[in-house]
């Protein structure tokens, strides 16, 4: 039997557009995640509704995985915008992605203050020792995105017509961040396209069990352009991962 592609979305605007184009749905639930179970040009595909955030996120890919042994993973949705030059209805292909909200932060006492200007990347990923004392894990972890999900994803960015398609980098954290500063900071250090806060963590997951990875992620909201939110972003992104699905399929 052929092994389902899994397509990830955190709210209902990001999960049930697609569910509702899948074919010959059967839909199942663990815990407070919903999976669509159904077919895309007659190939198996799972539409999973993880809800927000890491811990959702993780939870349901870790639970995705075992019950389902998908042959790939898209985590999709939408996304705040870090780089100046992409506006909302942009699409950003997750050629990495990076968790923003595992840091260090300086060595300080009582009465010296807080500064997240000097807090340092932490990479959890690096040893199984403690990653407050090891030096080697002074930097951010980048999932790479799947070469075989980006080809497909490239093939078919002429369908998509509301906005630009581009490679990027995504950050993912359970923080909405509004100060353009700290913005600029993740963008110079990290070189961040988007921000959102699923990826990074379906991501972790999905390589703990090598099951290939992508995140696409459109922008509905680009505070460093003065974008503003735009719900409809969430189904036209994915009306695009459809056309991605459907191509990848064509090429298995
Ligand atoms: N910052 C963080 N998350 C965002 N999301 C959309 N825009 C942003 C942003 N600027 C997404 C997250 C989460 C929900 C709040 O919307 O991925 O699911």
């Amino acid at each position: 039997t052929q092994r389902p592609i899994l397509v990830q979305g955190p709210m209902p605007i990001e999960a049930e557009h697609f569910a509702e184009r899948l074919e010959n749905v059967k839909e199942e639930k663990s815990g407070d995640f919903v999976f669509y179970i159904g077919t895309l040009a007659d190939y198996p595909v799972i539409v999973a509704k993880t809800g927000k955030g890491m811990e959702n996120t993780a939870a349901a890919t870790a639970v995705a995985i075992e019950r389902y042994n998908p042959i790939a993973i898209i985590n999709q949705g939408t996304s705040g915008g870090h780089d100046p030059s992409l506006n909302v209805f942009d699409i950003v292909l997750g050629k990495r992605t990076v968790n923003l909200g595992s840091l260090k932060t300086a060595d300080k006492a009582e009465n010296e203050g807080i500064d997240p200007t000097i807090w340092k990347p932490m990479d959890l990923m690096a040893s199984e020792g403690s990653a407050g004392e090891d030096p080697n894990a002074e930097k951010p972890r980048f999932y790479e995105g799947d070469q075989a999900l980006l080809a497909a994803a490239h093939a078919v960015k002429d369908t998509y017509t509301k906005g630009k398609v581009v490679d990027g980098t995504i950050g993912s954290a359970d923080v909405w961040n509004n100060e353009v500063d700290r913005i600029k900071w993740f963008h110079t250090k990290y070189d961040t396209s988007v921000e959102e806060m699923e990826g990074a963590a379906a991501a972790q997951i999905a390589k703990a069990y090598e099951v290939p990875f992508l995140g696409i992620r459109v922008l509905s909201n680009n505070k460093v352009n003065g974008g503003k939110y735009n719900p409809n972003t969430a189904s036209a992104n994915q009306e695009y991962v459809y056309e991605v699905v459907k191509q990848y399929i064509s090429t298995a």
